[in-house]
C-alpha cells in the first residue's frame, strides 16, 4: 500500500517555538524578550482577524460608531492601537511605548513595568483600510538606557542601529509576520495558518536580491522631487541599455517593503519641496524597516546617511527613506550626490 505524503506538518516551527529556541541561544536571557514578542504576536493575530472582518457582526459599521447590536464600534486603527498597548503593557516587559496614534509617549504603570521600549505603528496604510488593500503593523524594540525603573522620552530616541529587534505584520492575501533580532541573526518570515491559529516559519533567513527590476515611489509628487531623483526614475523608465524597470506602488509601506525584500528593487519615500523630511516616521516606520532590510542584506538610506545612523530628536519625526537591493540603492545614491 502506498504511503501518502503527510498532509500535516507534525513538527511545525511555530513562532512561539522559534522565539523560545532563540531565547535558548542566549544563556543570559531572562525570557522577557520572548514574552514581549509573544504579546505582539497576540496583538497581530487579533488585528488580522479584525482586518479580515472575521468577526463581522462585531465590526459591522466599521466607519460608523455603532454596530448591528448598537454597541460602540472602534475603527480598525483605534482597535489595533488598543490591542498593541494592552498586550504590550500586560506582558510586564515594557517601560515606555511610542505609537503613531498617540501624540505623547505612553508610560507603563509601575507594577507592570519592564526594561523594553517599543515604538509601533499599529495599522499602517490608513488610506488602504477602507478599500481592502493590504495594510500592516510595524514595531521596533529598544532596551531602556536611562537609570532607574522609570523610562524617559530619551529612551525612545535611540538610533536604529541600537535596536534589539524589529518586525512587521503584513495583512495581505495572507498574513505574514517578519521579525529580525539583528546582530547578523537574519530575518525570518512566519505565515499565519488560520486552521491552527499559529504563525509558521515559512521564510527562514530571508535575503533581498542584490539587484531588482522594480521601483516603488509615489510619482504623483514628481514635480516636487530633487533633480537627481527625477533623473534616476527617468533612467529606470528609459534606460540607454537593457530593459526598463517595472513600477509598483501599493501605498502601504509594509506591502511595498515586503515585496521589495521578496523580489528585489527599490522603495522610496523622498523629501519633497512641501515635505522636506518626506512623510514616513523615523521611529516606527523607517527604522524598523531599515533594520530588517539591512539584516536581509539590503541598504536603507535617507539619501545622505544610513537610516539606522540617524539620531532621533523627537518621537514623531519624519525622514526621507530609500531602501532595497544593495546595488539599486547604491546606484540611486550616485544620482542624489
Ligand atoms: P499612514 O501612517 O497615515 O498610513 O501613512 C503611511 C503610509 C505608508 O504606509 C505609505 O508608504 C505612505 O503612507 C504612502 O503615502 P502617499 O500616499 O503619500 O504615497
Ligand atoms: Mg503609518
Amino acid at each position: 500500500m502506498s504511503q501518502q505524503g503527510p498532509a500535516f506538518d507534525v513538527n511545525a516551527m511555530t513562532l512561539t517555538r522559534w522565539v523560545l529556541a532563540q531565547q535558548r541561544t542566549a544563556p543570559s536571557a531572562t525570557g522577557d524578550l520572548s514574552q514581549l514578542l509573544n504579546s505582539i504576536q497576540t496583538a497581530v493575530k487579533a488585528i488580522q482577524t479584525a482586518v479580515r472582518k472575521a468577526g463581522i457582526a462585531k465590526l459591522h459599521g466599521i466607519s460608523g460608531d455603532t454596530n448591528v447590536q448598537g454597541e460602540q464600534v472602534k475603527k480598525l486603527d483605534v482597535l489595533s492601537n488598543d490591542l498593541f498597548i494592552n498586550m504590550l503593557k500586560s506582558s510586564f516587559t515594557t517601560a515606555l511605548l511610542v505609537s503613531e496614534e498617540n501624540d505623547r509617549v505612553i508610560q507603563v504603570e509601575t507594577e507592570r513595568r519592564g526594561k523594553y521600549v517599543v515604538c509601533f505603528d499599529p495599522l499602517d496604510g490608513s488610506s488602504n483600510i477602507d478599500c481592502l488593500v493590504s495594510v500592516g503593523s510595524i514595531f521596533s524594540i529598544y532596551k531602556k538606557k536611562s537609570p532607574g525603573a522609570e523610562a524617559v522620552e530619551a529612551d525612545a530616541l535611540q538610533p536604529g542601529h541600537d535596536l534589539i529587534a524589529a518586525g512587521y505584520a503584513l495583512y495581505g492575501s495572507a498574513t505574514m509576520l517578519v521579525i529580525s533580532l539583528g546582530k547578523g541573526k537574519g530575518v525570518n518570515g512566519f505565515l499565519y495558518d488560520p486552521s491552527l491559529g499559529e504563525f509558521i516559519l515559512t521564510d527562514p533567513n530571508m535575503r533581498i536580491p542584490e539587484k531588482g527590476n522594480i521601483f516603488s515611489i509615489n510619482e504623483g509628487y514628481a514635480a516636487e522631487w530633487e533633480p537627481g531623483l527625477l533623473k534616476y526614475i527617468e533612467d529606470k523608465k528609459r534606460p540607454k541599455t537593457g530593459k526598463a524597470y517595472g513600477a509598483r506602488y501599493v501605498g502601504s509601506m509594509v506591502a511595498d517593503v515586503h515585496r521589495t525584500i521578496k523580489y528585489g528593487g527599490i522603495f522610496m519615500y523622498p523629501a519633497t519641496k512641501s515635505a522636506p523630511n518626506g512623510k514616513l516616521r523615523l521611529l516606527y516606520e523607517c527604522n524598523p524597516m531599515a533594520f530588517i532590510v539591512t539584516e536581509a542584506g539590503g541598504l536603507a538610506t535617507n539619501g545622505k546617511i544610513p537610516v539606522l545612523d540617524i539620531q532621533p530628536t523627537s518621537i514623531h519625526q519624519r525622514a526621507p527613506c530609500f531602501l532595497g537591493s544593495k546595488q539599486d540603492v547604491q546606484e540611486l545614491l550616485t544620482y542624489l550626490k
